[in-house]
């Protein structure tokens, strides 16, 4: 891993085994992208770029120059100057003008990287882990000094971006755009693939041709959202799980974004990704800075499981910020399915007694433990313990489960409050509301209005009693609605636009001081299941809950769209009751931890009330667990089957020296006199032979050649698993 700068040529390159990332300075000195892709050797200059002839219409940097703007392959492209794209940026100046341009004046590059103020970011370990480039670049007209940071990591085909804009002028300006990454590829033949849903149905993978116009994807929720992801995908049309190019972009923020494709005219793709700009406006007085948050690049030519398995390391090793880093995740037992919010503590005490019984490691206790909070009308807000249902308070409760041998967790959701609570009593001026506008509520609950400094010191001083006057080991921060008529009360007009955005730097800030005062507690995030299932949150909370919807069937799809670009000890997934409380579904207990291994595990439902044999199985299931979670939670995993295209889903986990590996199958439906279906498998040592589930003894190119047998041998059709049922493959070399 290295990066050159080659001065004669005015060319940069980043470079490390396995990608080149080559970086130039155009003929009028704006920044311009020359390669993005497979290594090459860092001695080659890339030629015949940005020259692109006189051509009618176009408009030229200088009329007898042969270069225009319009043609270009730009790094952080300006509004107004003959590139007729999207912008990367946009800021209005004090007389009116959008106009800018920004020209190379310096540069920087040195072992590292630095933190982003305020907001999430990768990190190194070790100072040889990346090396980063500063590209500084000027407009002296409007007073903008633009930051282009670069950082090529040496054990990743991955380069981190993100922008910082300073006010290098006498007069304050708006930043109205300001995007963490631009991307200008040479050619059109791209999909995107990007991750929908809603509630209950989170990332579903959906590929879209971009050969044509303008292809976006967005939130301007207020959070990330469970309707689309700010992690998307270009890949070839031929690519696949294992082979065929693809780059992957994650974006570290937790807020409103924007992705956008646009092919234009002559051939050209524009990619760009960072914060919505709609309602964005940041005033930047003379010497402030502002910082976009970064974005993860990946590129690979080995199909979608190598982009996923780079993403996945490195999240792992330089993203998730927290003392269960690469660490087994405790097994933990929730009551909110088992209860909601109807509980008494011996009710709790029971429950948790049956999981210690099981073996369950850590029990939570989900929402309803506060203040008049009995159904989800009152309550959030008031962090104060409701002793009518917890006498002895959640020091009292806490120590109990200590006693049992159990860690404890606790579930808050501070960013909310509701009408009937003795916060919004004392402070309406601190819930997101549009002057003398109706609120729309959700939930029946109010945003807190968290761009204000008081508000976060408030939450931050009653969650620090609770959490330091208890014996807490994990903790649930939930978030429950998307935000509506962003407007801070009392805040002048002109910050209005800065209020989505300072809401998320709040919710950073306040993560940043409760990790900072706790540092041994493990922190879920979870926004009414996977609407705020994103990089940014990862640094702050290693693990987020994946969906409300706990439907083993339905988690097979919600978990495989995830896994794309979250690793598997990142997903929260547990063994809910059956029928299931979303889907009415009725799946075996067997089938449902199937699917909950793949993730963090542990279960959401009341262990006393199940049958003997079932409660039997749980135990057998939390034994496997424990033996295997390592292998499932930071094995390398491969996708196989997608349960979008095959009746049989498939993926599996392979340790590092590839002596054990786990396959799971999941069937959807049964189809009666079934053919042969195979699963061929994938990451094993071809040599190595393999003995599964104690019994066959097969070769690792025998598995991955030929692949195995899904048919039920030994079954008569009408013995058959019946739908939705699943298998569990233990292969040991
Ligand atoms: C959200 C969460 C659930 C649960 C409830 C509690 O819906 O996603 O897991 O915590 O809130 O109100």
């Amino acid at each position: 891993m290295d990066i050159k700068f080659n001065e004669k040529e005015k060319q940069f390159h980043l470079f490390n085994s396995k990608i080149s990332y080559v970086i130039g300075i155009c003929l009028d000195g704006e920044i311009g992208q020359l390669y993005f892709g497979k290594r090459i050797n860092e001695n080659q200059v890339v030629l015949d770029y940005q020259s692109a002839g006189l051509r009618p219409l176009c408009c030229n940097v200088k009329e007898e120059e042969n270069y225009t703007k319009e043609l270009a392959l730009l790094e952080y492209p300006a509004f107004g100057n003959g590139d007729f794209r999207d912008p990367a940026y946009e800021i209005l100046q004090a007389n009116g003008s959008r106009v800018t341009n920004l020209i190379f004046s310096g540069y920087r590059i040195y072992d590292s990287k630095e933190t982003i103020p305020g907001l999430p970011a990768t990190y190194t370990n070790t100072d040889d882990e990346a090396k980063t480039l500063e590209i500084i670049c000027r407009d002296e007209v409007a007073g903008i000094e633009a930051t282009l940071y670069y950082t090529i990591w040496r054990d990743y085909p991955v380069v981190c971006r993100h922008t910082r804009i300073k006010n290098i002028g006498v007069e304050e300006f708006k930043i109205e755009k300001a995007l963490s990454c631009n991307l200008d590829i040479p050619d059109i033949n791209y999909e995107l693939m990007h991750f929908e849903g809603a509630w209950g149905r989170e990332r579903t993978p959906i590929t879209r041709d971009v050969s044509h116009g303008i292809a976006s994807v967005e939130s301007m929720r207020g959070h990330s959202s469970a309707n689309y992801n700010p992690f998307v995908i270009m890949k070839r049309k031929n690519t696949d799980e294992f082979k065929g190019e693809a780059m992957g972009f994650s974006l570290v923020y937790s807020g409103n974004f924007t992705v956008m494709t646009q092919a234009d005219t002559f051939g050209k793709l524009r990619f760009n990704m960072g914060i919505n700009p709609k309602w964005f406006s940041w005033p930047l007085a003379p010497q402030e800075c502002f910082d976009t948050p970064e974005v993860i690049i990946t590129y690979t030519q080995d199909g979608l499981n190598d982009l996923s398995q780079n993403l996945h390391k490195l999240m792992n090793n330089n993203l998730v910020r927290s003392c269960y880093k690469n660490k087994p995740r405790p097994i933990l037992l929730n009551n909110w399915e088992a209860t909601e919010m109807d509980f008494t503590e011996e009710k709790i005490l029971k429950i948790a007694k049956k999981g210690k019984e099981a073996g369950v490691e850590l029990f939570v206790l989900d929402d309803g433990w506060f203040g008049a909070r009995n159904d989800d009308h009152a309550g959030l807000g008031d962090w104060v313990v409701n002793t009518d249902k917890l006498p002895e308070g959640i020091t009292g409760l806490s120590k109990k489960i200590n006693d049992m041998g159990l860690k404890f967790g606790l579930w808050i959701e501070p960013e909310m409050t509701n009408e009937d609570s003795d916060m919004y009593r004392a402070h309406p001026d601190w819930v997101l509301a549009a002057p003398n506008r109706k609120r729309t509520l959700g939930r029946h609950q109010m945003v807190l209005d968290y761009s204000k400094p008081e508000v976060v010191d408030n939450l931050y001083d009653q969650l620090y009693k609770v959490i330091s006057t208890a014996s807490i080991d994990y903790i649930k921060w939930d978030m429950n609605r998307s935000i509506t008529e962003c407007f801070s009360q009392n805040h002048d007009a002109k910050e209005q636009g800065t209020i989505y955005h300072k809401y998320i730097l709040g919710v950073y800030s306040l993560y940043e001081r409760l990790k900072a005062a706790f540092p041994n507690i493990l922190f879920e995030s979870c926004a009414s299941g996977g609407a705020r299932f994103d990089a940014g949150m990862l640094y702050y909370a290693p693990q987020a809950w994946t969906s409300d919807d706990t439907d083993g069937y339905e988690r097979v799809k919600i978990q495989y769209g995830t896994s794309f670009g979250y690793p598997i000890a990142s997903m929260g997934s547990h063994v809910s009751a059956s029928p299931n409380l979303q889907t009415g579904r009725s799946m075996k207990i067997k089938d449902r931890a199937n699917i909950a291994y793949f993730g963090t595990f542990g279960y959401e439902l009341d262990l006393n009330e199940i049958s003997e044999e079932d409660f039997a199985e749980v135990k057998e299931q939390i034994k496997f667990m424990k033996e295997n979670r390592e292998l499932f939670q930071y094995g390398t995993i491969y996708r196989l089957q997608s349960p979008f295209e095959h009746n049989i889903a498939s993926w599996m986990v392979v340790s590092e020296d590839k002596k054990k590996a786990i396959l799971t199958t999941y069937k959807k439906e049964n189809v009666p006199n079934m053919g042969i279906e195979k699963v061929k498998l994938a990451g094993l040592n071809p040599d190595y032979q393999y003995t599964i589930n104690s019994k066959a003894q097969m070769y690792g190119d025998y598995l991955m050649e030929a692949g195995i047998s899904m048919s039920e041998k030994n079954k008569f059709w009408f013995e058959s698993d019946g739908d939705h049922s699943s298998r569990i493959y233990v292969l040991e070399a």
